[in-house]
């Protein structure tokens, strides 16, 4: 059977990690992408990891006459991994329209195009932030707990997404769909030759420590050290990126081969583990021997204190485990940060 997966946003940076996973997991992969915020670039990097290039289709989701064409052309599709989406926090504070058009629009679409192509089977890229944060006795957060008003537009899409999902669900009987709900993925690939690529100035804890110890930021700003956690700094769990990946490769396996036993699964991709913004700092200098210049700043707004995942479920019914030792992991980030640079 010939196992062509369709994945949106694939040259993004959690898609272009599960890409590869996929093709070496024996799937077929075709890419849909408007290169808005990745680069074409990436496509050789996975072909340098796989040794095979994916199809790639240049197009916007919401484009539903050039989303047709992709499902004409690709008559073999048997699963979508639908990552494409805006997702900056801030950004999305200050362009919601944007947030909401781009981020609802390109869903509905892929799911009605799904529905005329007799597609049956989509993984939903969520986000821990549907559960804002957790009242104490729900952390670690497991998928029980309840969502919680999102705190920004670009959380409210994917809580609305969410529904959508569960909607379309509800109207079309043999609609299969798996929401993965992640936690903070951080780190690159091990062959250091994809990674993430943020645009600008990052506003994600971990390139901003990389391209400060690379020298492109003169600090980093720990933002707040008065919360109520042991060292005062927020608690995050942080996930591989190449774990959190496998992930997606279990999810659609499981939908494949009929395993599921619900019609929407949603399961929480994290370690379990929450480490503070601190430990995180003392981490990297430990494994990068990089001294990193940081300063104690007031707190962001809109930050959550605490939040880790119980990630039980995922554990033991996609049979998937995060494990990599996060040493590794920060290692893996520094050398992309590396490399991105020519640093020796
Ligand atoms: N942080 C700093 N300095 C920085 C950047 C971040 O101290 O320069 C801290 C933040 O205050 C936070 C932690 O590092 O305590 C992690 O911050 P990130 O911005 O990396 O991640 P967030 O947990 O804030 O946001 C992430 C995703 C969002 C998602 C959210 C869900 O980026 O897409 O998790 O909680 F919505």
């Amino acid at each position: 059977m010939n196992k062509r997966i369709l994945v949106t946003g694939g040259t993004g940076y959690i898609g272009s990690h599960t890409v590869v996973e996929l093709m070496q997991q024996g799937y077929e992969v075709v890419i849909v992408d408007n290169l808005s915020n990745s680069n074409i670039t990436v496509l050789d990097g996975i072909q340098a990891i796989v040794g095979r290039r994916p199809e790639f289709v240049n197009a916007d989701c919401c484009d539903y006459v050039a989303m047709d064409n992709v499902f004409r052309s690709y008559p073999d599709i048997k699963g979508v991994i639908h990552f494409a989406a805006a997702k900056a926090v801030g950004e999305s504070v200050e362009k919601p329209l944007h947030y909401y058009r781009n981020n609802m629009h390109s869903l509905t679409t892929v799911l009605e195009l799904m529905q005329e192509h007799e597609v049956h089977h989509i993984v939903f890229s969520s986000s821990c932030t549907v559960y804002g944060q957790p009242d104490p006795e729900h952390l670690p957060v497991d998928e029980t707990a309840p969502r919680k008003k999102a705190l920004s537009p670009y959380g409210n899409t994917k809580q609305i997404n969410e529904d959508i999902i569960m909607d379309q669900a509800h109207a079309c009987a043999s609609l299969r769909a798996t929401i993965l709900r992640y936690f903070n993925p951080i780190g690159a690939h091990p062959s250091a030759l994809i990674g993430e690529l943020p645009n600008g100035v990052p506003n994600n804890l971990l390139p901003f420590v990389t391209q400060t110890a690379a020298g492109l930021r003169d600090e980093l700003r720990v933002f707040g050290d008065d919360y109520n956690t042991p060292d005062g700094s927020c608690i995050r769990d942080y996930i591989y990126v190449v774990d959190l990946a496998k992930a997606h490769v279990c999810a659609i396996e499981r939908m494949l081969s009929g395993k599921t036993q619900e019609q929407v699964e949603i399961f929480n991709l994290g370690t379990g583990r929450g480490l503070s913004v601190l430990e995180i700092v003392r981490t990297f200098e430990e494994v990068t021997g990089q001294k990193l210049k940081y300063r104690i700043v007031g707190r962001r707004e809109g930050d959550i204190e605490q939040v880790w995942a119980d990630p039980t479920r995922a554990n033991t019914v996609l049979g998937w485990r995060a494990d990599t030792p996060i040493r590794d992991v920060l290692l893996s980030a520094w050398n992309w940060e590396k490399h991105l640079r020519n640093i020796k």
